[in-house]
């Protein structure tokens, strides 16, 4: 079943969870989101790019010395980042308001690039990862991390059964791995299973072009 998410509705969904998200979705995906950072092997002066950097709560894993841009559509949640930046006072962070499906970035102009808990609360996945793919150098590493669709029937059928609602929430529930890499030609270096019931998977990708 698919189910069809809106960029009015992931706005609007995003403008009320802002002054919530942190309380909700902080401790539960946190080891996730290390492991994550620290699968994209950022080197000093590296440029990356976070994708859908919602309140910013990766923020503190990033080294010093690396140059981070974060983008979101919603400008509520690009708040909360803006804050968290200043309380951290991280020198080199850039952060804009910008549609993940048409960025505003040149060809290859990130060494890296990561997507945490975003890909499924995207209206178009398939689009933001051809635009990570398109803005990241050959050769530079993709990390994206996500609940994914399970690959066990039962639990997949009531992932489908419960997308209706997960789609006016702001994400989708059934989102599918394989299909999704193939569509946009990545290949995964690495998949793991993280956080609670190791519920989330951890996707890494090098950018072949
Ligand atoms: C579940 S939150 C994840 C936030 C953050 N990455 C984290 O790990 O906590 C999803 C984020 O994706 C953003 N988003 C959804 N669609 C987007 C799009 N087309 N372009 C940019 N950001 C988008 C939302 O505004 C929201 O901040």
């Amino acid at each position: 079943m698919d189910v069809a998410l809106e960029k009015r509705q992931v706005q609007r969904a995003y403008e009320l969870y802002a002054p919530i998200y942190d309380f909700l979705f902080d401790w539960i995906f946190a080891p996730g989101r290390a492991a994550a950072i620290k699968h994209l092997e950022l080197a000093p002066n590296d440029s990356a790019l976070e994708v859908g950097i919602g309140t910013g709560l990766n923020l503190p894993l990033y080294p010093a010395s690396c140059r981070l841009t974060g983008i979101d559509l919603s400008q509520e949640m690009l708040d909360k980042a803006i804050e968290r930046v200043q309380t951290l006072a991280m020198p080199d962070v850039t952060l804009k308001v910008m549609d993940a499906t048409a960025m505003d970035f040149g060809d290859n102009e990130f060494d890296k690039a990561v997507a945490t808990y975003t890909i499924s609360a995207v209206p178009d996945p398939v689009a933001v990862l051809r635009e990570m793919r398109r803005v990241v150098k050959p050769g530079g590493i993709i990390v994206v991390l996500n609940h994914f669709k399970s690959q066990r029937r039962v639990v997949g059928l009531v992932e489908d059964l419960v997308a209706p609602v997960c789609t006016r929430l702001g994400w989708k529930s059934n989102l599918a791995l394989q299909p999704l890499l193939r569509e946009v030609g990545l290949v995964p270096e690495l998949v793991a299973r993280v956080n609670l019931f190791n519920g989330w998977r951890l996707v890494k990708c090098v950018n072949k072009k």
